[in-house]
């Protein structure tokens, strides 16, 4: 794996004041410089994306799949509304993993659908920003597996 995508959903700049008791007080910026400490040590480019814009989202897995490259997704609120993400990650082929720092499936009923997870590689979730690494190490371990 040379490069990982890691895209993050509406609200999600909000991370280190936005309902600290739910999500923790780590910044998007302090996750990025986890994963970018990480994917550095593993000679990985990381490509790491906020947008409050589902469309953008949509784009971003597109040219995702078409490289060939993996993805960290944190869709925030679309996680459980968006067929139009479900339906670029089934289109594009892109190898996407969900993750959430809260477990969803602890919280409101409205939280415990997702839209992407049927067509995600694997969800991660209710880890805090620890989702994200274990995405990242699931994603290493399996390209190493692959390249044996
Ligand atoms: C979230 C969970 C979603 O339900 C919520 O809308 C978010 C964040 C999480 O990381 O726990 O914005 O994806």
């Amino acid at each position: 794996m040379n490069v990982v995508h890691v895209l993050n959903g509406p609200n999600l700049n909000l991370l280190g004041t936005r309902e600290p008791g739910t999500y923790g007080t780590l910044t998007l910026a302090d996750i990025e410089a986890r994963l970018a400490a990480r994917c550095q040590a593993g000679g990985i480019s990381l490509l790491f994306r906020q947008s409050n814009h589902e469309g953008d989202l949509v784009t971003w897995i597109q040219e995702a799949g078409a490289a060939g490259e993996p993805v960290i997704l944190n869709a925030g609120a679309y996680t459980h509304t968006s067929i139009a993400l479900r339906d670029a990650i089934a289109g594009s082929g892109a190898k996407v993993i969900e993750v959430h720092l809260s477990n969803v499936h602890a919280r409101e009923d409205f939280r415990h659908r997702s839209t992407i997870s049927a067509v995600a590689a694997g969800v991660i979730l209710g880890f805090g920003a620890l989702s994200y690494d274990l995405a990242l190490e699931a994603l290493i371990a399996q390209s190493k597996k692959t390249k044996s």
